[in-house]
């Protein structure tokens, strides 16, 4: 992502932190947080497995993400956005072993093979086009082989009046773009993992997009960071 537009995006999600809770407390139907229990379900994970969050936000999903894999395992949530993340640190405190880590989704500062799972709830449709590409090529590198990343989205309300604000979010986002992401995301993992499998919420508000990585591991022709930690 170009330095300025990623600076100012930024700056827009540390501005939203602040109210970003309460912002979809007043918008959602799930109050009790019953979706991130369903996406932590679907990781599979064991105790004592390690489990990475992207666009972690102000941590929603790290307190059910840590539930399973308990004091043992490790729960990596991280975000571009250090007052996203200065929330997040008030919502885990005491939730076990949970770390919380300031980077970009398009450059992940952990190894190859890292993690068994990893999620992103609710965020991966304001990663557009290469950013998304990039993401996606990050998460399958540090998933070990047979590894899940399970990606919740909102599905396009039906509700008229609802369908308009989500319309809005979006065009503050630049539609164009996010539009292209909401209808095509199954395409998209099909070029990143193994399978993909395409799970229906409860609500029927939201949708969960499965994509594992090969059983074995593929040598990367690509990009290998090392960690920085
Ligand atoms: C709508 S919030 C979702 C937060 C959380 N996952 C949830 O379910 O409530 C989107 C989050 O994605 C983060 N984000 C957007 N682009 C990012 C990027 N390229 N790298 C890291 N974080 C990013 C933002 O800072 C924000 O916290």
């Amino acid at each position: 992502m170009n330095a300025v537009r990623s600076r100012y995006r930024v700056r827009y999600y540390d501005a939203f932190s602040r109210v970003y809770d309460r912002f979809v407390a007043a918008h959602s139907s799930d109050r009790e947080g019953r979706l991130r229990d369903v996406l932590a379900e679907r990781t599979a994970l064991r105790p004592g497995d390690r489990v990475l969050d992207l666009c972690t936000g102000t941590g929603a999903t790290l307190p059910a993400l840590a539930r399973r894999t308990g004091e043992t395992g490790l729960v990596v949530g991280i975000d571009f956005s250090g007052g996203m993340l200065a929330q997040a640190r008030r919502k885990i405190a005491g939730k076990g072993a949970v770390a919380l880590v300031r980077a970009d989704a398009e450059r992940l500062p952990f190894r190859d093979g890292s993690f068994h799972a990893a999620t992103c709830s609710h965020a991966f449709y304001e990663l557009k086009g290469e950013s998304a590409e990039l993401a996606l090529e990050e998460v399958g590198r540090v998933l070990m082989p047979d590894g899940r990343f399970l990606m919740m989205e909102h599905e396009v309300p039906r509700k008229r009046l609802v369908r308009l604000l989500f319309y809005v979010r979006l065009l503050s986002m630049g539609l164009g773009k996010a539009l292209e992401i909401l209808g095509s995301e199954e395409e998209l993992f099909r070029r990143h993992f193994a399978t993909v499998e395409r799970i229906e919420t409860e609500t029927g508000q939201s949708k969960i997009i499965l994509g594992r990585t090969r059983a074995q591991p593929v040598p990367q022709k690509g990009r290998n960071h090392e960690a920085r930690r």
